[in-house]
This record gives C-alpha cells, sequence and structure tokens, in this order.
C-alpha cells in the first residue's frame, strides 16, 4: 500500500486532530502518501479529498475539534451510498482507509469492509468512551477534564450560597463521563443510565448529610439518566432544599486535548498506519492496560463495554 486516506466521523471530540497528524506523518515516516477525506462519510461520498503533505498538519496537535471536520451521515447507511464511498476510493487509487470516530461511525467502516472488503482501520474517538476492546477512547479524558473543571466552579457558588447544585454532563446512553466526573468532583449523588434511577434516593442520600450538617451537595446525573431540570424541579419539591441546575452540553467536546488524549491519539494513529500497511484490515486499534491492542470490528461491536461499578461504590463512600 502507497496511498491511503483518513476521514474524522460523528460526534467530534478533543484530539481527532492529534490522531490526523498521526496518520500523516506515520504514514509518510512509511513511504505513503496519505488523503484527507472532509465531511466524514458525506464528504466520502461526494468526492471531497485533499492532500495531506506534512504541513497540513502542522500546529494541530493541541487544536479541540477536527481540522477535516465532521458529519453524521444518512447516506451513507444506504447499500448506495457505500457503493458510490468505495467507488470515490477506488477512482482515487486509494488502497486503504482509516476512520477516526464513534461507535456509529465504527459500525459504518465494518460494513464497508464486510460488503466491499475494502481495507479498513478504525480509530476510537468519543466523549463518551463507550467503545469496547479499548480502555479508553479518543477525547474521554478531556471531555472529563473539562466537566471536572465546570464542577469545581459550580461548587465555589454552592458552597457560598448553601444551596444544591444538579449538573448533567453528556454520554448518550452512558453513564462514563458521569461516573469519572462525578467521581473526581467529589460528587453528593451520581446518576447514570446502567443503574436503576430513583429521585427519591438521590433525596435520601442530600437529606443525610444536610443532616449532618452538609449545607451544599452536587448532583451529577448523565444525560441518559435523567435531565438536570427534572432532577431539580424533584429536589426542590420534595425537600424545599434551594437548588439550581446547569446541563454543560457540547462544551465538553471542545477544548484542547489533554496530554493523556494527545499521546493516545498519537500512539493510535501510528499503530493504525502500520496495521493496514503490514496487511491488516477490518479492525479497531486501542489501548488496554496501557498496551496497544488491535481487534476485529465485528467482535469491538459485538462486545458492551461495562460501567465500573465499584467506582460508584467508592463515590458513594466518599460522600458520606
Ligand atoms: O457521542 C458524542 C455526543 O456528544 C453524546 O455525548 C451526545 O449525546 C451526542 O453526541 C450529541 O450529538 P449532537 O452533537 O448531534 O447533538
Amino acid at each position: 500500500l502507497n496511498k491511503i486516506a483518513v476521514l474524522t466521523s460523528g460526534g467530534d471530540a478533543p484530539g481527532m486532530n492529534a490522531a490526523i497528524r498521526a496518520v500523516v506523518r506515520a504514514g509518510i515516516a512509511r513511504q505513503c502518501s496519505v488523503c484527507g477525506i472532509q465531511h466524514g462519510y458525506d464528504g466520502l461520498q461526494a468526492g471531497e479529498f485533499v492532500e495531506m503533505p506534512s504541513s497540513a498538519v502542522g500546529a494541530i496537535v493541541s487544536r479541540g475539534g477536527t481540522m477535516l471536520r465532521s458529519s453524521r451521515s444518512a447516506t451513507f447507511r444506504t447499500k448506495e451510498g457505500r457503493i458510490c464511498a468505495v467507488g470515490q476510493l477506488k477512482q482515487r487509487e486509494i488502497q486503504g482507509l482509516i476512520v477516526i470516530g464513534g461507535d456509529g461511525s465504527l459500525t459504518g467502516a465494518k460494513v464497508l469492509f464486510e460488503e466491499h472488503g475494502f481495507p479498513i482501520m478504525g480509530i476510537p474517538a468519543s466523549i463518551d468512551n463507550d467503545i469496547p476492546a479499548t480502555d479508553h477512547s479518543i477525547g474521554f479524558q478531556t471531555a472529563v477534564d473539562t466537566a471536572l473543571d465546570a464542577i469545581d466552579k459550580v461548587r465555589d457558588t454552592a458552597y457560598s450560597h448553601e444551596r444544591v447544585f444538579i449538573i448533567e454532563v453528556m454520554g448518550r446512553q452512558n453513564g462514563f463521563i458521569a461516573l469519572e466526573a462525578g467521581l473526581a468532583g467529589g460528587a453528593e449523588a451520581i446518576l447514570i443510565p446502567e443503574l436503576p434511577v430513583s429521585l427519591d434516593d438521590v433525596c435520601a442520600k442530600l437529606e443525610a448529610g444536610h443532616s449532618r450538617g452538609k449545607k451544599s451537595s452536587i448532583v451529577v446525573t448523565a444525560e441518559g439518566a435523567a435531565t438536570a431540570i427534572e432532577v431539580c424541579k424533584f429536589v426542590e419539591a420534595k425537600l424545599g432544599y434551594e437548588a439550581r441546575y446547569l446541563v454543560l452540553g457540547h462544551m465538553q467536546r471542545g477544548g484542547s486535548p489533554c496530554a493523556f488524549d494527545r499521546i493516545l491519539a498519537t500512539r493510535l494513529g501510528d499503530l493504525a498506519v502500520e496495521r493496514l500497511l503490514s496487511g491488516a484490515t477490518g479492525e479497531m486499534v486501542g489501548d488496554s492496560g496501557g498496551e496497544l491492542v488491535s481487534t476485529p470490528l465485528i467482535e469491538v461491536l459485538a462486545l458492551h463495554k461495562p460501567i465500573d461499578t465499584a467506582r460508584l461504590r467508592l463515590a458513594e463512600e466518599m460522600a458520606l
């Protein structure tokens, strides 16, 4: 292989740029030219290819978002869309594709590989961290740091005014960000979609703290578990405490990637290129216990990544 392409797809995640940079430079280091595809799978079908010399990825390692832009493509979900995509790649004599994205994007990569046998490698990037066969997806750690920064700031004003604050974080149907940021931020209660949600239980925890003299509290809720506004209204109605809420939203997707995400993205980008050039295909690279691994996409997407309930228990113990 001497010509490959790279795209970013789905929700952007801090560190995607570091991964693009790694793919381009790892390719060049192995005498392989790399093409960028803009706007994810939409751009692939529309033929939005750009040459990526080393200079194209200069000064992006520290930038959030994705310089190639992204999309959630509806047409790529169709057979016709994927036929068109492979046609675009073949027309440009591209011999391999690297997809940087979350579970939806990796599912697209798997289907493209299964239907057309096109050489493909996936790199996990999503703030949600819900992708199996990797301990971390690119962007998760930065999103946790962003949420934690917000929790810490809110804690100052919660303390001063003796209020309860409900903070809603992202994560779709998963509680990884909520659990990690809630544990680090010392939240008095954490709500995640993986476990049954009881607002009565949240109130009981807040009340127990109150009776011990705790005048302010933070509740972290994952968007897939309960909305901040609903928890806030419930707490005010049931306990009569003064409560406020905030929804962190898309700010969790932005910002400069932390060192961990930059290094992970760099290592995974390099490995994806190495695997692809050595003939591997239909795989996703990832990390496991600090080591790099590569797993068939078909296996990755058949797995489910469980939440670490020990961390939730620990967070509860710390809130006593
Ligand atoms: O998958 C990343 C994510 O940010 C989720 O946490 C969130 O539910 C979703 O994307 C939001 O998607 P959109 O940017 O399309 O509103």
